[in-house]
């Protein structure tokens, strides 16, 4: 009897151990322990016994019992270790991978040149403006002494709306930010000494022109501003702009209605990658007096000179970009370059 018993912890022990998962554990478990197992029908047996032997006999059962039981439970504590240890091989993460990061936003390369510009022209003095992208025909064009049928309204293809204003004209996307001119100067006394950065509009599209594109207004008004002012300013701002002394200006005659006499702004660098060609990059002029007039002045008094400059094309120069359409095209491998 007493060999049977040390037998049946043993086997116990065995199945326990051969056992390949919980459930198969939990089988076994009832071949001992259950309602038909083995400790039970030894239990149950006990009945049939004399008297004298059932108290040791009991005794040594229940030991019998409890050692099995302790004996499940060790297993079953080993499987809860090993579930533990597989799940947290399995989830393991590398703390010391790199995070992934947030990406910072920057500035786009023609907002940096338009911030740098308005920096620039506000540290000699001058006023920044803003105003409307959709302008009348009065402002685009016929203040600026360029009236109806006149022919150089064609050197602008203009980008027409389909709403009129209240002289029964179409709104039109401003071809140039001229029009702040007589925005300005019509609520503003002389001195005026303004830039008006902003976008412009005009039909074109190729690697220099876009059909939205940026300029920057300048317009100093007073009872003595001549072309030399022009060229003084002008010559700063680029020096300014570029941060470098070391380029040249040329002043080339030319024709806008709206300024008399009138000039295109030519640059070439000294040195650098691109040194020795000549770039143009403003109109410019003395304000036209029947301009003078529509910004509410006497021309016999008060004159000084304009002038409007492509954004993009000093952006081009300043950073040396040869493809205007690199601006618009949102590739943040080029943009982002600017923001390092
Ligand atoms: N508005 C002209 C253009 O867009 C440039 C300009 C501005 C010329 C001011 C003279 C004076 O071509």
């Amino acid at each position: 009897m007493t060999e049977s018993l040390d037998d049946l912890i043993k086997q116990a022990e065995e199945k326990f151990a051969a056992a390949p998962d919980v459930a198969s554990l939990e089988n076994e478990k009832a071949k001992f322990l259950g309602k038909n197992g083995a400790v039970t029908s030894l239990l149950k047996g006990l009945a049939s016994l004399p008297v004298e032997e059932k108290k040791a006999v009991g005794q040594r059962i229940n030991q019998i019992k409890r050692e099995i039981e302790a004996l499940l439970t060790a297993r079953r504590e080993r499987f809860a270790e090993e579930q533990l240890a597989q799940r947290l091989a399995a989830e393991k993460i590398d703390v010391t991978l790199p995070g992934r990061g947030l990406n910072r936003g920057g500035l786009h390369p023609v907002i940096q040149s338009t911030l740098r510009i308005e920096g620039i022209f506000r540290s000699i003095g001058f006023d920044v403006a803003d105003g409307p992208e959709i302008e009348t025909d009065w402002y685009n064009f016929t203040s600026l002494n360029n009236p109806l049928n006149h022919p150089a309204r064609s050197m602008q293809d203009t980008f027409y709306i389909d709403h009129q204003d209240e002289a029964g004209l179409p709104l039109m996307l401003r071809t140039h930010t001229s029009p702040m001119q007589v925005r300005y100067a019509r609520q503003h006394k002389p001195p005026i000494k303004v830039i008006a950065p902003g976008r412009t509009y005009r039909v074109d599209s190729d690697a220099t022109h876009s059909p939205m594109f940026h300029q920057v207004e300048g317009l100093w008004i007073d009872e003595n501003i001549s072309f030399a002012e022009l060229k003084g300013v002008y010559t700063k701002f680029l020096q300014a702009f570029f941060e470098t002394d070391d380029i040249q200006l040329r002043f080339r005659s030319s024709f806008f209605p709206f300024t008399e006499p009138s000039a295109e702004i030519d640059m070439m660098f000294n040195s650098g990658p691109m040194k020795g060609q000549w770039l143009e990059i403003s109109g410019a002029g003395q304000v036209h007096p029947n301009v003078v007039r529509n910004f509410g002045l006497d021309p016999e008094k008060y004159m000084g000179f304009a002038f409007g400059s492509g954004i993009e094309r000093l952006t081009m120069l300043r950073y040396g970009v040869n493809d205007l359409r690199l601006f618009y095209e949102g590739d943040l491998r080029f943009l982002e370059q600017f923001n390092r």
